[in-house]
């Protein structure tokens, strides 16, 4: 699928509005028999090292799972599916937020804001520039790495805002949260998991947890 397309944001079955279809999700991800304790913590682990929006994308769908926090966003179905070499265009978190979803070659899922950091003109994915192709800008020529979202060239005075995306087991892509521009991602979640779910804060190891979990017994 080309950034191109733009298909609906889907909302879950047809028919569905988005509190059903977050509790579809939700219905399907406890469900899920892959996700394990053993799993759980590898992935929190891994956010703790402060790596892969992939990684991170899925330990924001395992809070889900776990319990919402009012701050989080809504999840919403990106694609159906998304091959290596393909992007797709989508509005998140709002219905009028342009976002951007790629899977790059090597398998990598990322997703970000399709407003340029510059003038908010919207960006576009172009595959056919260098092993990962390219975030474009064609306003004034400003250019973000596909990996990073990182400003390339150009203009843009920041990076692109992420997006935390995850697969289901039926190979479909949902948006599950979102960074600030240059924010990083275990800073973002503590951010937008503020109280609400101190277990996972405290293993992300968000500032102010252990306080708060000491007031919290006391
Ligand atoms: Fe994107 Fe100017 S608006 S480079």
């Amino acid at each position: 699928m080309s950034v191109t397309e733009q298909p609906q944001p889907a909302q879950g079955r047809p028919g569905t509005g988005p509190d059903e279809a977050r509790q579809q999700l939700r219905d399907r991800i406890s469900a899920d028999s892959l996700t394990t304790r053993r799993d759980y913590l590898r992935i929190v682990a891994t956010v703790s090292g402060g790596l892969a929006i992939g990684g991170v994308g899925v330990a924001a769908g395992i809070l889900h799972r776990h319990g919402d926090s009012e701050d989080l966003p809504a999840t919403r179905k990106v694609a159906d599916e998304l091959p290596p070499g393909q992007a797709v265009a989508f509005r998140y978190p709002g219905d009028e937020d342009r976002a951007l979803a790629v899977r790059l070659a090597d398998g990598t899922l990322v997703g970000y804001s399709a407003v340029c950091t510059h003038l908010a003109c919207a960006v576009l994915w172009r595959q056919d520039r260098g092993s990962d192709g390219e975030l474009y800008c064609p306003c004034h020529e400003g250019v973000f790495d596909a990996r990073t979202g990182e400003v390339t060239a150009g203009p843009p005075p920041r990076p692109l805002p992420r997006i935390f995306l995850t697969e289901q087991g039926d190979g479909s892509v949902w948006a599950v949260a979102t960074a600030r521009s240059g924010e990083p991602a275990k800073d973002a979640l503590c951010r937008q998991l503020g109280d609400s779910r101190p277990e996972m804060t405290q293993r992300l190891g968000c500032p102010g947890t252990a306080r708060a979990t000491e007031n919290r017994r006391t």
